[in-house]
Protein backbone atom coordinates (compact mmCIF):
# COMPACT_ATOMS: atom_id res chain seq x y z
CA UNK A 1 0.00 0.00 0.00
CA UNK A 2 1.72 3.06 -0.91
CA UNK A 3 1.46 5.49 2.60
CA UNK A 4 3.07 8.51 0.50
CA UNK A 5 1.17 11.66 1.25
CA UNK A 6 0.75 14.13 -1.16
CA UNK A 7 -0.41 17.05 -0.94
CA UNK A 8 -0.93 20.46 -4.10
CA UNK A 9 -0.23 23.81 -3.32
CA UNK A 10 -2.00 26.04 -6.00
CA UNK A 11 -1.36 29.61 -7.54
CA UNK A 12 -0.94 31.18 -10.23
CA UNK A 13 2.54 32.57 -8.43
CA UNK A 14 2.80 35.78 -10.71
CA UNK A 15 5.76 36.04 -9.26
CA UNK A 16 6.36 33.74 -6.46
CA UNK A 17 6.68 35.74 -3.42
CA UNK A 18 8.55 34.62 0.35
CA UNK A 19 5.36 34.30 1.34
CA UNK A 20 4.56 31.60 -0.75
CA UNK A 21 8.19 30.18 0.24
CA UNK A 22 7.35 30.47 3.79
CA UNK A 23 3.83 28.69 2.84
CA UNK A 24 6.05 26.02 1.43
CA UNK A 25 8.59 25.22 3.79
CA UNK A 26 5.82 24.89 6.40
CA UNK A 27 3.45 22.36 4.39
CA UNK A 28 6.09 20.35 4.03
CA UNK A 29 5.92 19.28 7.89
CA UNK A 30 3.00 17.73 6.77
CA UNK A 31 3.32 15.78 3.55
CA UNK A 32 6.26 13.92 1.88
CA UNK A 33 5.51 15.40 -0.74
CA UNK A 34 4.00 18.66 -2.08
CA UNK A 35 3.35 19.35 -5.62
CA UNK A 36 3.27 23.74 -6.47
CA UNK A 37 0.48 23.66 -9.12
CA UNK A 38 1.12 26.95 -10.95
CA UNK A 39 -2.05 27.23 -12.49
CA UNK A 40 -1.93 29.53 -16.24
CA UNK A 41 -4.89 30.99 -15.37
CA UNK A 42 -5.68 33.99 -18.17
CA UNK A 43 -8.50 35.41 -16.49
CA UNK A 44 -5.75 37.02 -14.51
CA UNK A 45 -3.64 38.02 -17.24
CA UNK A 46 -0.35 36.93 -15.72
CA UNK A 47 2.54 39.07 -16.31
CA UNK A 48 4.95 36.09 -16.05
CA UNK A 49 4.17 33.26 -18.76
CA UNK A 50 3.88 29.78 -17.28
CA UNK A 51 7.64 28.70 -17.91
CA UNK A 52 8.55 32.29 -16.12
CA UNK A 53 6.79 31.17 -13.09
CA UNK A 54 7.94 27.48 -13.08
CA UNK A 55 11.49 28.31 -13.24
CA UNK A 56 10.96 31.18 -11.00
CA UNK A 57 9.69 28.50 -8.39
CA UNK A 58 12.36 25.58 -9.33
CA UNK A 59 14.57 27.88 -8.96
CA UNK A 60 13.69 28.80 -5.39
CA UNK A 61 12.80 25.97 -3.53
CA UNK A 62 16.67 23.95 -4.98
CA UNK A 63 17.35 23.73 -1.04
CA UNK A 64 14.04 22.45 -0.17
CA UNK A 65 13.61 18.04 -0.40
CA UNK A 66 10.41 16.47 -1.58
CA UNK A 67 8.96 19.69 -3.76
CA UNK A 68 7.68 19.02 -7.67
CA UNK A 69 6.54 22.23 -9.92
CA UNK A 70 4.08 21.85 -12.58
CA UNK A 71 1.98 23.94 -14.66
CA UNK A 72 -2.25 22.82 -14.58
CA UNK A 73 -4.86 24.17 -16.53
CA UNK A 74 -7.83 22.13 -15.39
CA UNK A 75 -10.29 21.77 -12.47
CA UNK A 76 -7.85 21.65 -9.62
CA UNK A 77 -9.76 18.65 -8.22
CA UNK A 78 -9.13 17.02 -11.31
CA UNK A 79 -5.34 17.71 -10.87
CA UNK A 80 -5.11 16.44 -7.31
CA UNK A 81 -6.76 13.07 -8.40
CA UNK A 82 -3.96 12.64 -11.13
CA UNK A 83 -1.44 13.14 -8.76
CA UNK A 84 -2.83 11.24 -6.01
CA UNK A 85 -3.01 13.68 -3.57
CA UNK A 86 -5.52 14.81 -0.92
CA UNK A 87 -4.57 17.51 0.88
CA UNK A 88 -5.19 21.13 -0.99
CA UNK A 89 -2.72 23.65 1.21
CA UNK A 90 -3.97 27.11 0.66
CA UNK A 91 -2.41 30.35 2.47
CA UNK A 92 -4.49 32.47 4.52
CA UNK A 93 -2.76 35.83 5.43
CA UNK A 94 -5.81 38.03 6.64
CA UNK A 95 -9.96 38.02 6.88
CA UNK A 96 -10.23 39.35 4.02
CA UNK A 97 -8.95 36.44 2.17
CA UNK A 98 -11.24 33.85 3.64
CA UNK A 99 -14.58 34.36 2.28
CA UNK A 100 -13.27 33.60 -0.97
CA UNK A 101 -10.89 30.89 -0.16
CA UNK A 102 -13.82 29.07 2.19
CA UNK A 103 -16.10 29.21 -1.17
CA UNK A 104 -13.34 27.82 -3.16
CA UNK A 105 -12.45 25.14 -0.27
CA UNK A 106 -16.27 24.23 -0.07
CA UNK A 107 -16.36 24.18 -4.24
CA UNK A 108 -13.79 22.19 -4.53
CA UNK A 109 -15.10 19.74 -1.44
CA UNK A 110 -18.32 19.62 -3.47
CA UNK A 111 -16.12 18.06 -6.08
CA UNK A 112 -14.15 15.70 -4.52
CA UNK A 113 -15.28 14.72 -1.02
CA UNK A 114 -11.65 13.23 -0.22
CA UNK A 115 -9.88 16.14 -0.58
CA UNK A 116 -8.96 18.22 2.55
CA UNK A 117 -8.44 21.97 2.17
CA UNK A 118 -5.77 23.15 4.90
CA UNK A 119 -5.65 26.59 5.20
CA UNK A 120 -1.87 27.45 6.40
CA UNK A 121 -0.70 31.11 8.33
CA UNK A 122 2.22 32.52 7.14
CA UNK A 123 4.76 34.44 9.15
CA UNK A 124 3.63 37.34 10.29
CA UNK A 125 6.46 39.44 8.00
CA UNK A 126 4.76 38.10 4.92
CA UNK A 127 0.83 38.50 5.63
CA UNK A 128 0.65 41.89 3.80
CA UNK A 129 2.71 40.61 1.10
CA UNK A 130 1.18 39.98 -2.86
CA UNK A 131 2.38 39.35 -5.51
CA UNK A 132 0.48 42.27 -7.55
CA UNK A 133 2.12 44.76 -5.13
CA UNK A 134 5.16 43.19 -5.58
CA UNK A 135 5.14 43.85 -9.23
CA UNK A 136 3.52 47.26 -9.04
CA UNK A 137 6.75 48.08 -6.56
CA UNK A 138 9.22 46.38 -8.97
CA UNK A 139 7.35 48.58 -11.98
CA UNK A 140 8.60 52.07 -10.05
CA UNK A 141 11.96 51.32 -9.64
CA UNK A 142 10.98 50.28 -5.96
CA UNK A 143 13.38 47.71 -3.73
CA UNK A 144 11.51 43.95 -3.79
CA UNK A 145 14.89 42.18 -2.48
CA UNK A 146 13.15 41.44 0.43
CA UNK A 147 9.48 39.85 -0.82
CA UNK A 148 10.90 38.02 -3.72
CA UNK A 149 13.81 34.92 -4.67
CA UNK A 150 16.83 36.46 -6.30
CA UNK A 151 15.72 34.51 -9.47
CA UNK A 152 12.41 36.63 -9.96
CA UNK A 153 14.45 39.79 -8.98
CA UNK A 154 16.47 39.21 -12.00
CA UNK A 155 13.28 38.28 -13.55
CA UNK A 156 11.72 41.46 -13.00
CA UNK A 157 13.60 43.57 -15.61
CA UNK A 158 11.41 41.87 -17.63
CA UNK A 159 8.53 44.69 -16.58
CA UNK A 160 10.54 47.63 -15.19
CA UNK A 161 12.57 48.30 -19.13
N1 LIG B 1 2.33 35.06 0.38
C1 LIG B 1 2.19 36.06 -0.49
N2 LIG B 1 1.14 36.18 -1.30
C2 LIG B 1 0.16 35.28 -1.21
C3 LIG B 1 0.22 34.22 -0.31
C4 LIG B 1 1.36 34.13 0.52
N3 LIG B 1 1.51 33.16 1.41
N4 LIG B 1 -0.89 33.48 -0.44
C5 LIG B 1 -1.62 34.07 -1.39
N5 LIG B 1 -0.99 35.16 -1.86
C6 LIG B 1 -1.47 36.12 -2.86
C7 LIG B 1 -0.98 35.85 -4.24
O1 LIG B 1 0.25 36.49 -4.45
C8 LIG B 1 -2.08 36.44 -5.05
O2 LIG B 1 -1.92 37.83 -5.04
P1 LIG B 1 -2.31 38.74 -6.30
O3 LIG B 1 -3.76 38.55 -6.54
O4 LIG B 1 -1.91 40.06 -5.82
O5 LIG B 1 -1.49 38.26 -7.45
C9 LIG B 1 -3.33 36.10 -4.25
O6 LIG B 1 -2.88 35.99 -2.92
C10 LIG B 1 -3.95 34.76 -4.58
O7 LIG B 1 -3.96 34.54 -5.94
P2 LIG B 1 -3.77 33.15 -6.64
O8 LIG B 1 -2.44 32.58 -6.44
O9 LIG B 1 -4.21 33.38 -8.04
O10 LIG B 1 -4.71 32.16 -5.86
P3 LIG B 1 -6.27 32.01 -5.82
O11 LIG B 1 -6.62 31.81 -4.40
O12 LIG B 1 -6.98 33.09 -6.57
O13 LIG B 1 -6.54 30.64 -6.60
C11 LIG B 1 -6.17 28.82 -8.08
C12 LIG B 1 -5.90 30.30 -7.76
C13 LIG B 1 -5.26 28.44 -9.21
C14 LIG B 1 -5.85 27.98 -6.88
C15 LIG B 1 -7.66 28.65 -8.43
O14 LIG B 1 -8.03 29.65 -9.34
C16 LIG B 1 -7.90 27.28 -9.03
O15 LIG B 1 -8.01 26.31 -8.31
N6 LIG B 1 -8.00 27.21 -10.39
C17 LIG B 1 -8.16 25.94 -11.11
C18 LIG B 1 -9.54 25.86 -11.73
C19 LIG B 1 -10.53 25.36 -10.71
O16 LIG B 1 -10.42 24.28 -10.17
N7 LIG B 1 -11.55 26.20 -10.47
C20 LIG B 1 -12.58 25.90 -9.49
C21 LIG B 1 -12.18 26.50 -8.16
S1 LIG B 1 -13.52 26.30 -7.01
Amino acid sequence: MNTQRTAIYPGTFDPITFGHLDIMRRALSLCDRLIVAVALNPKKNPVFNSDDRVRFIQQSVQDLKGIEVLPFDTLLTDFAALHKANIIIKGLRAVSDFEYELQMGLMNRNLNDNLETVFMIPSQEYSFLSSSFVKEIAKHGGDVSKMVPKSVQEGMSKITS
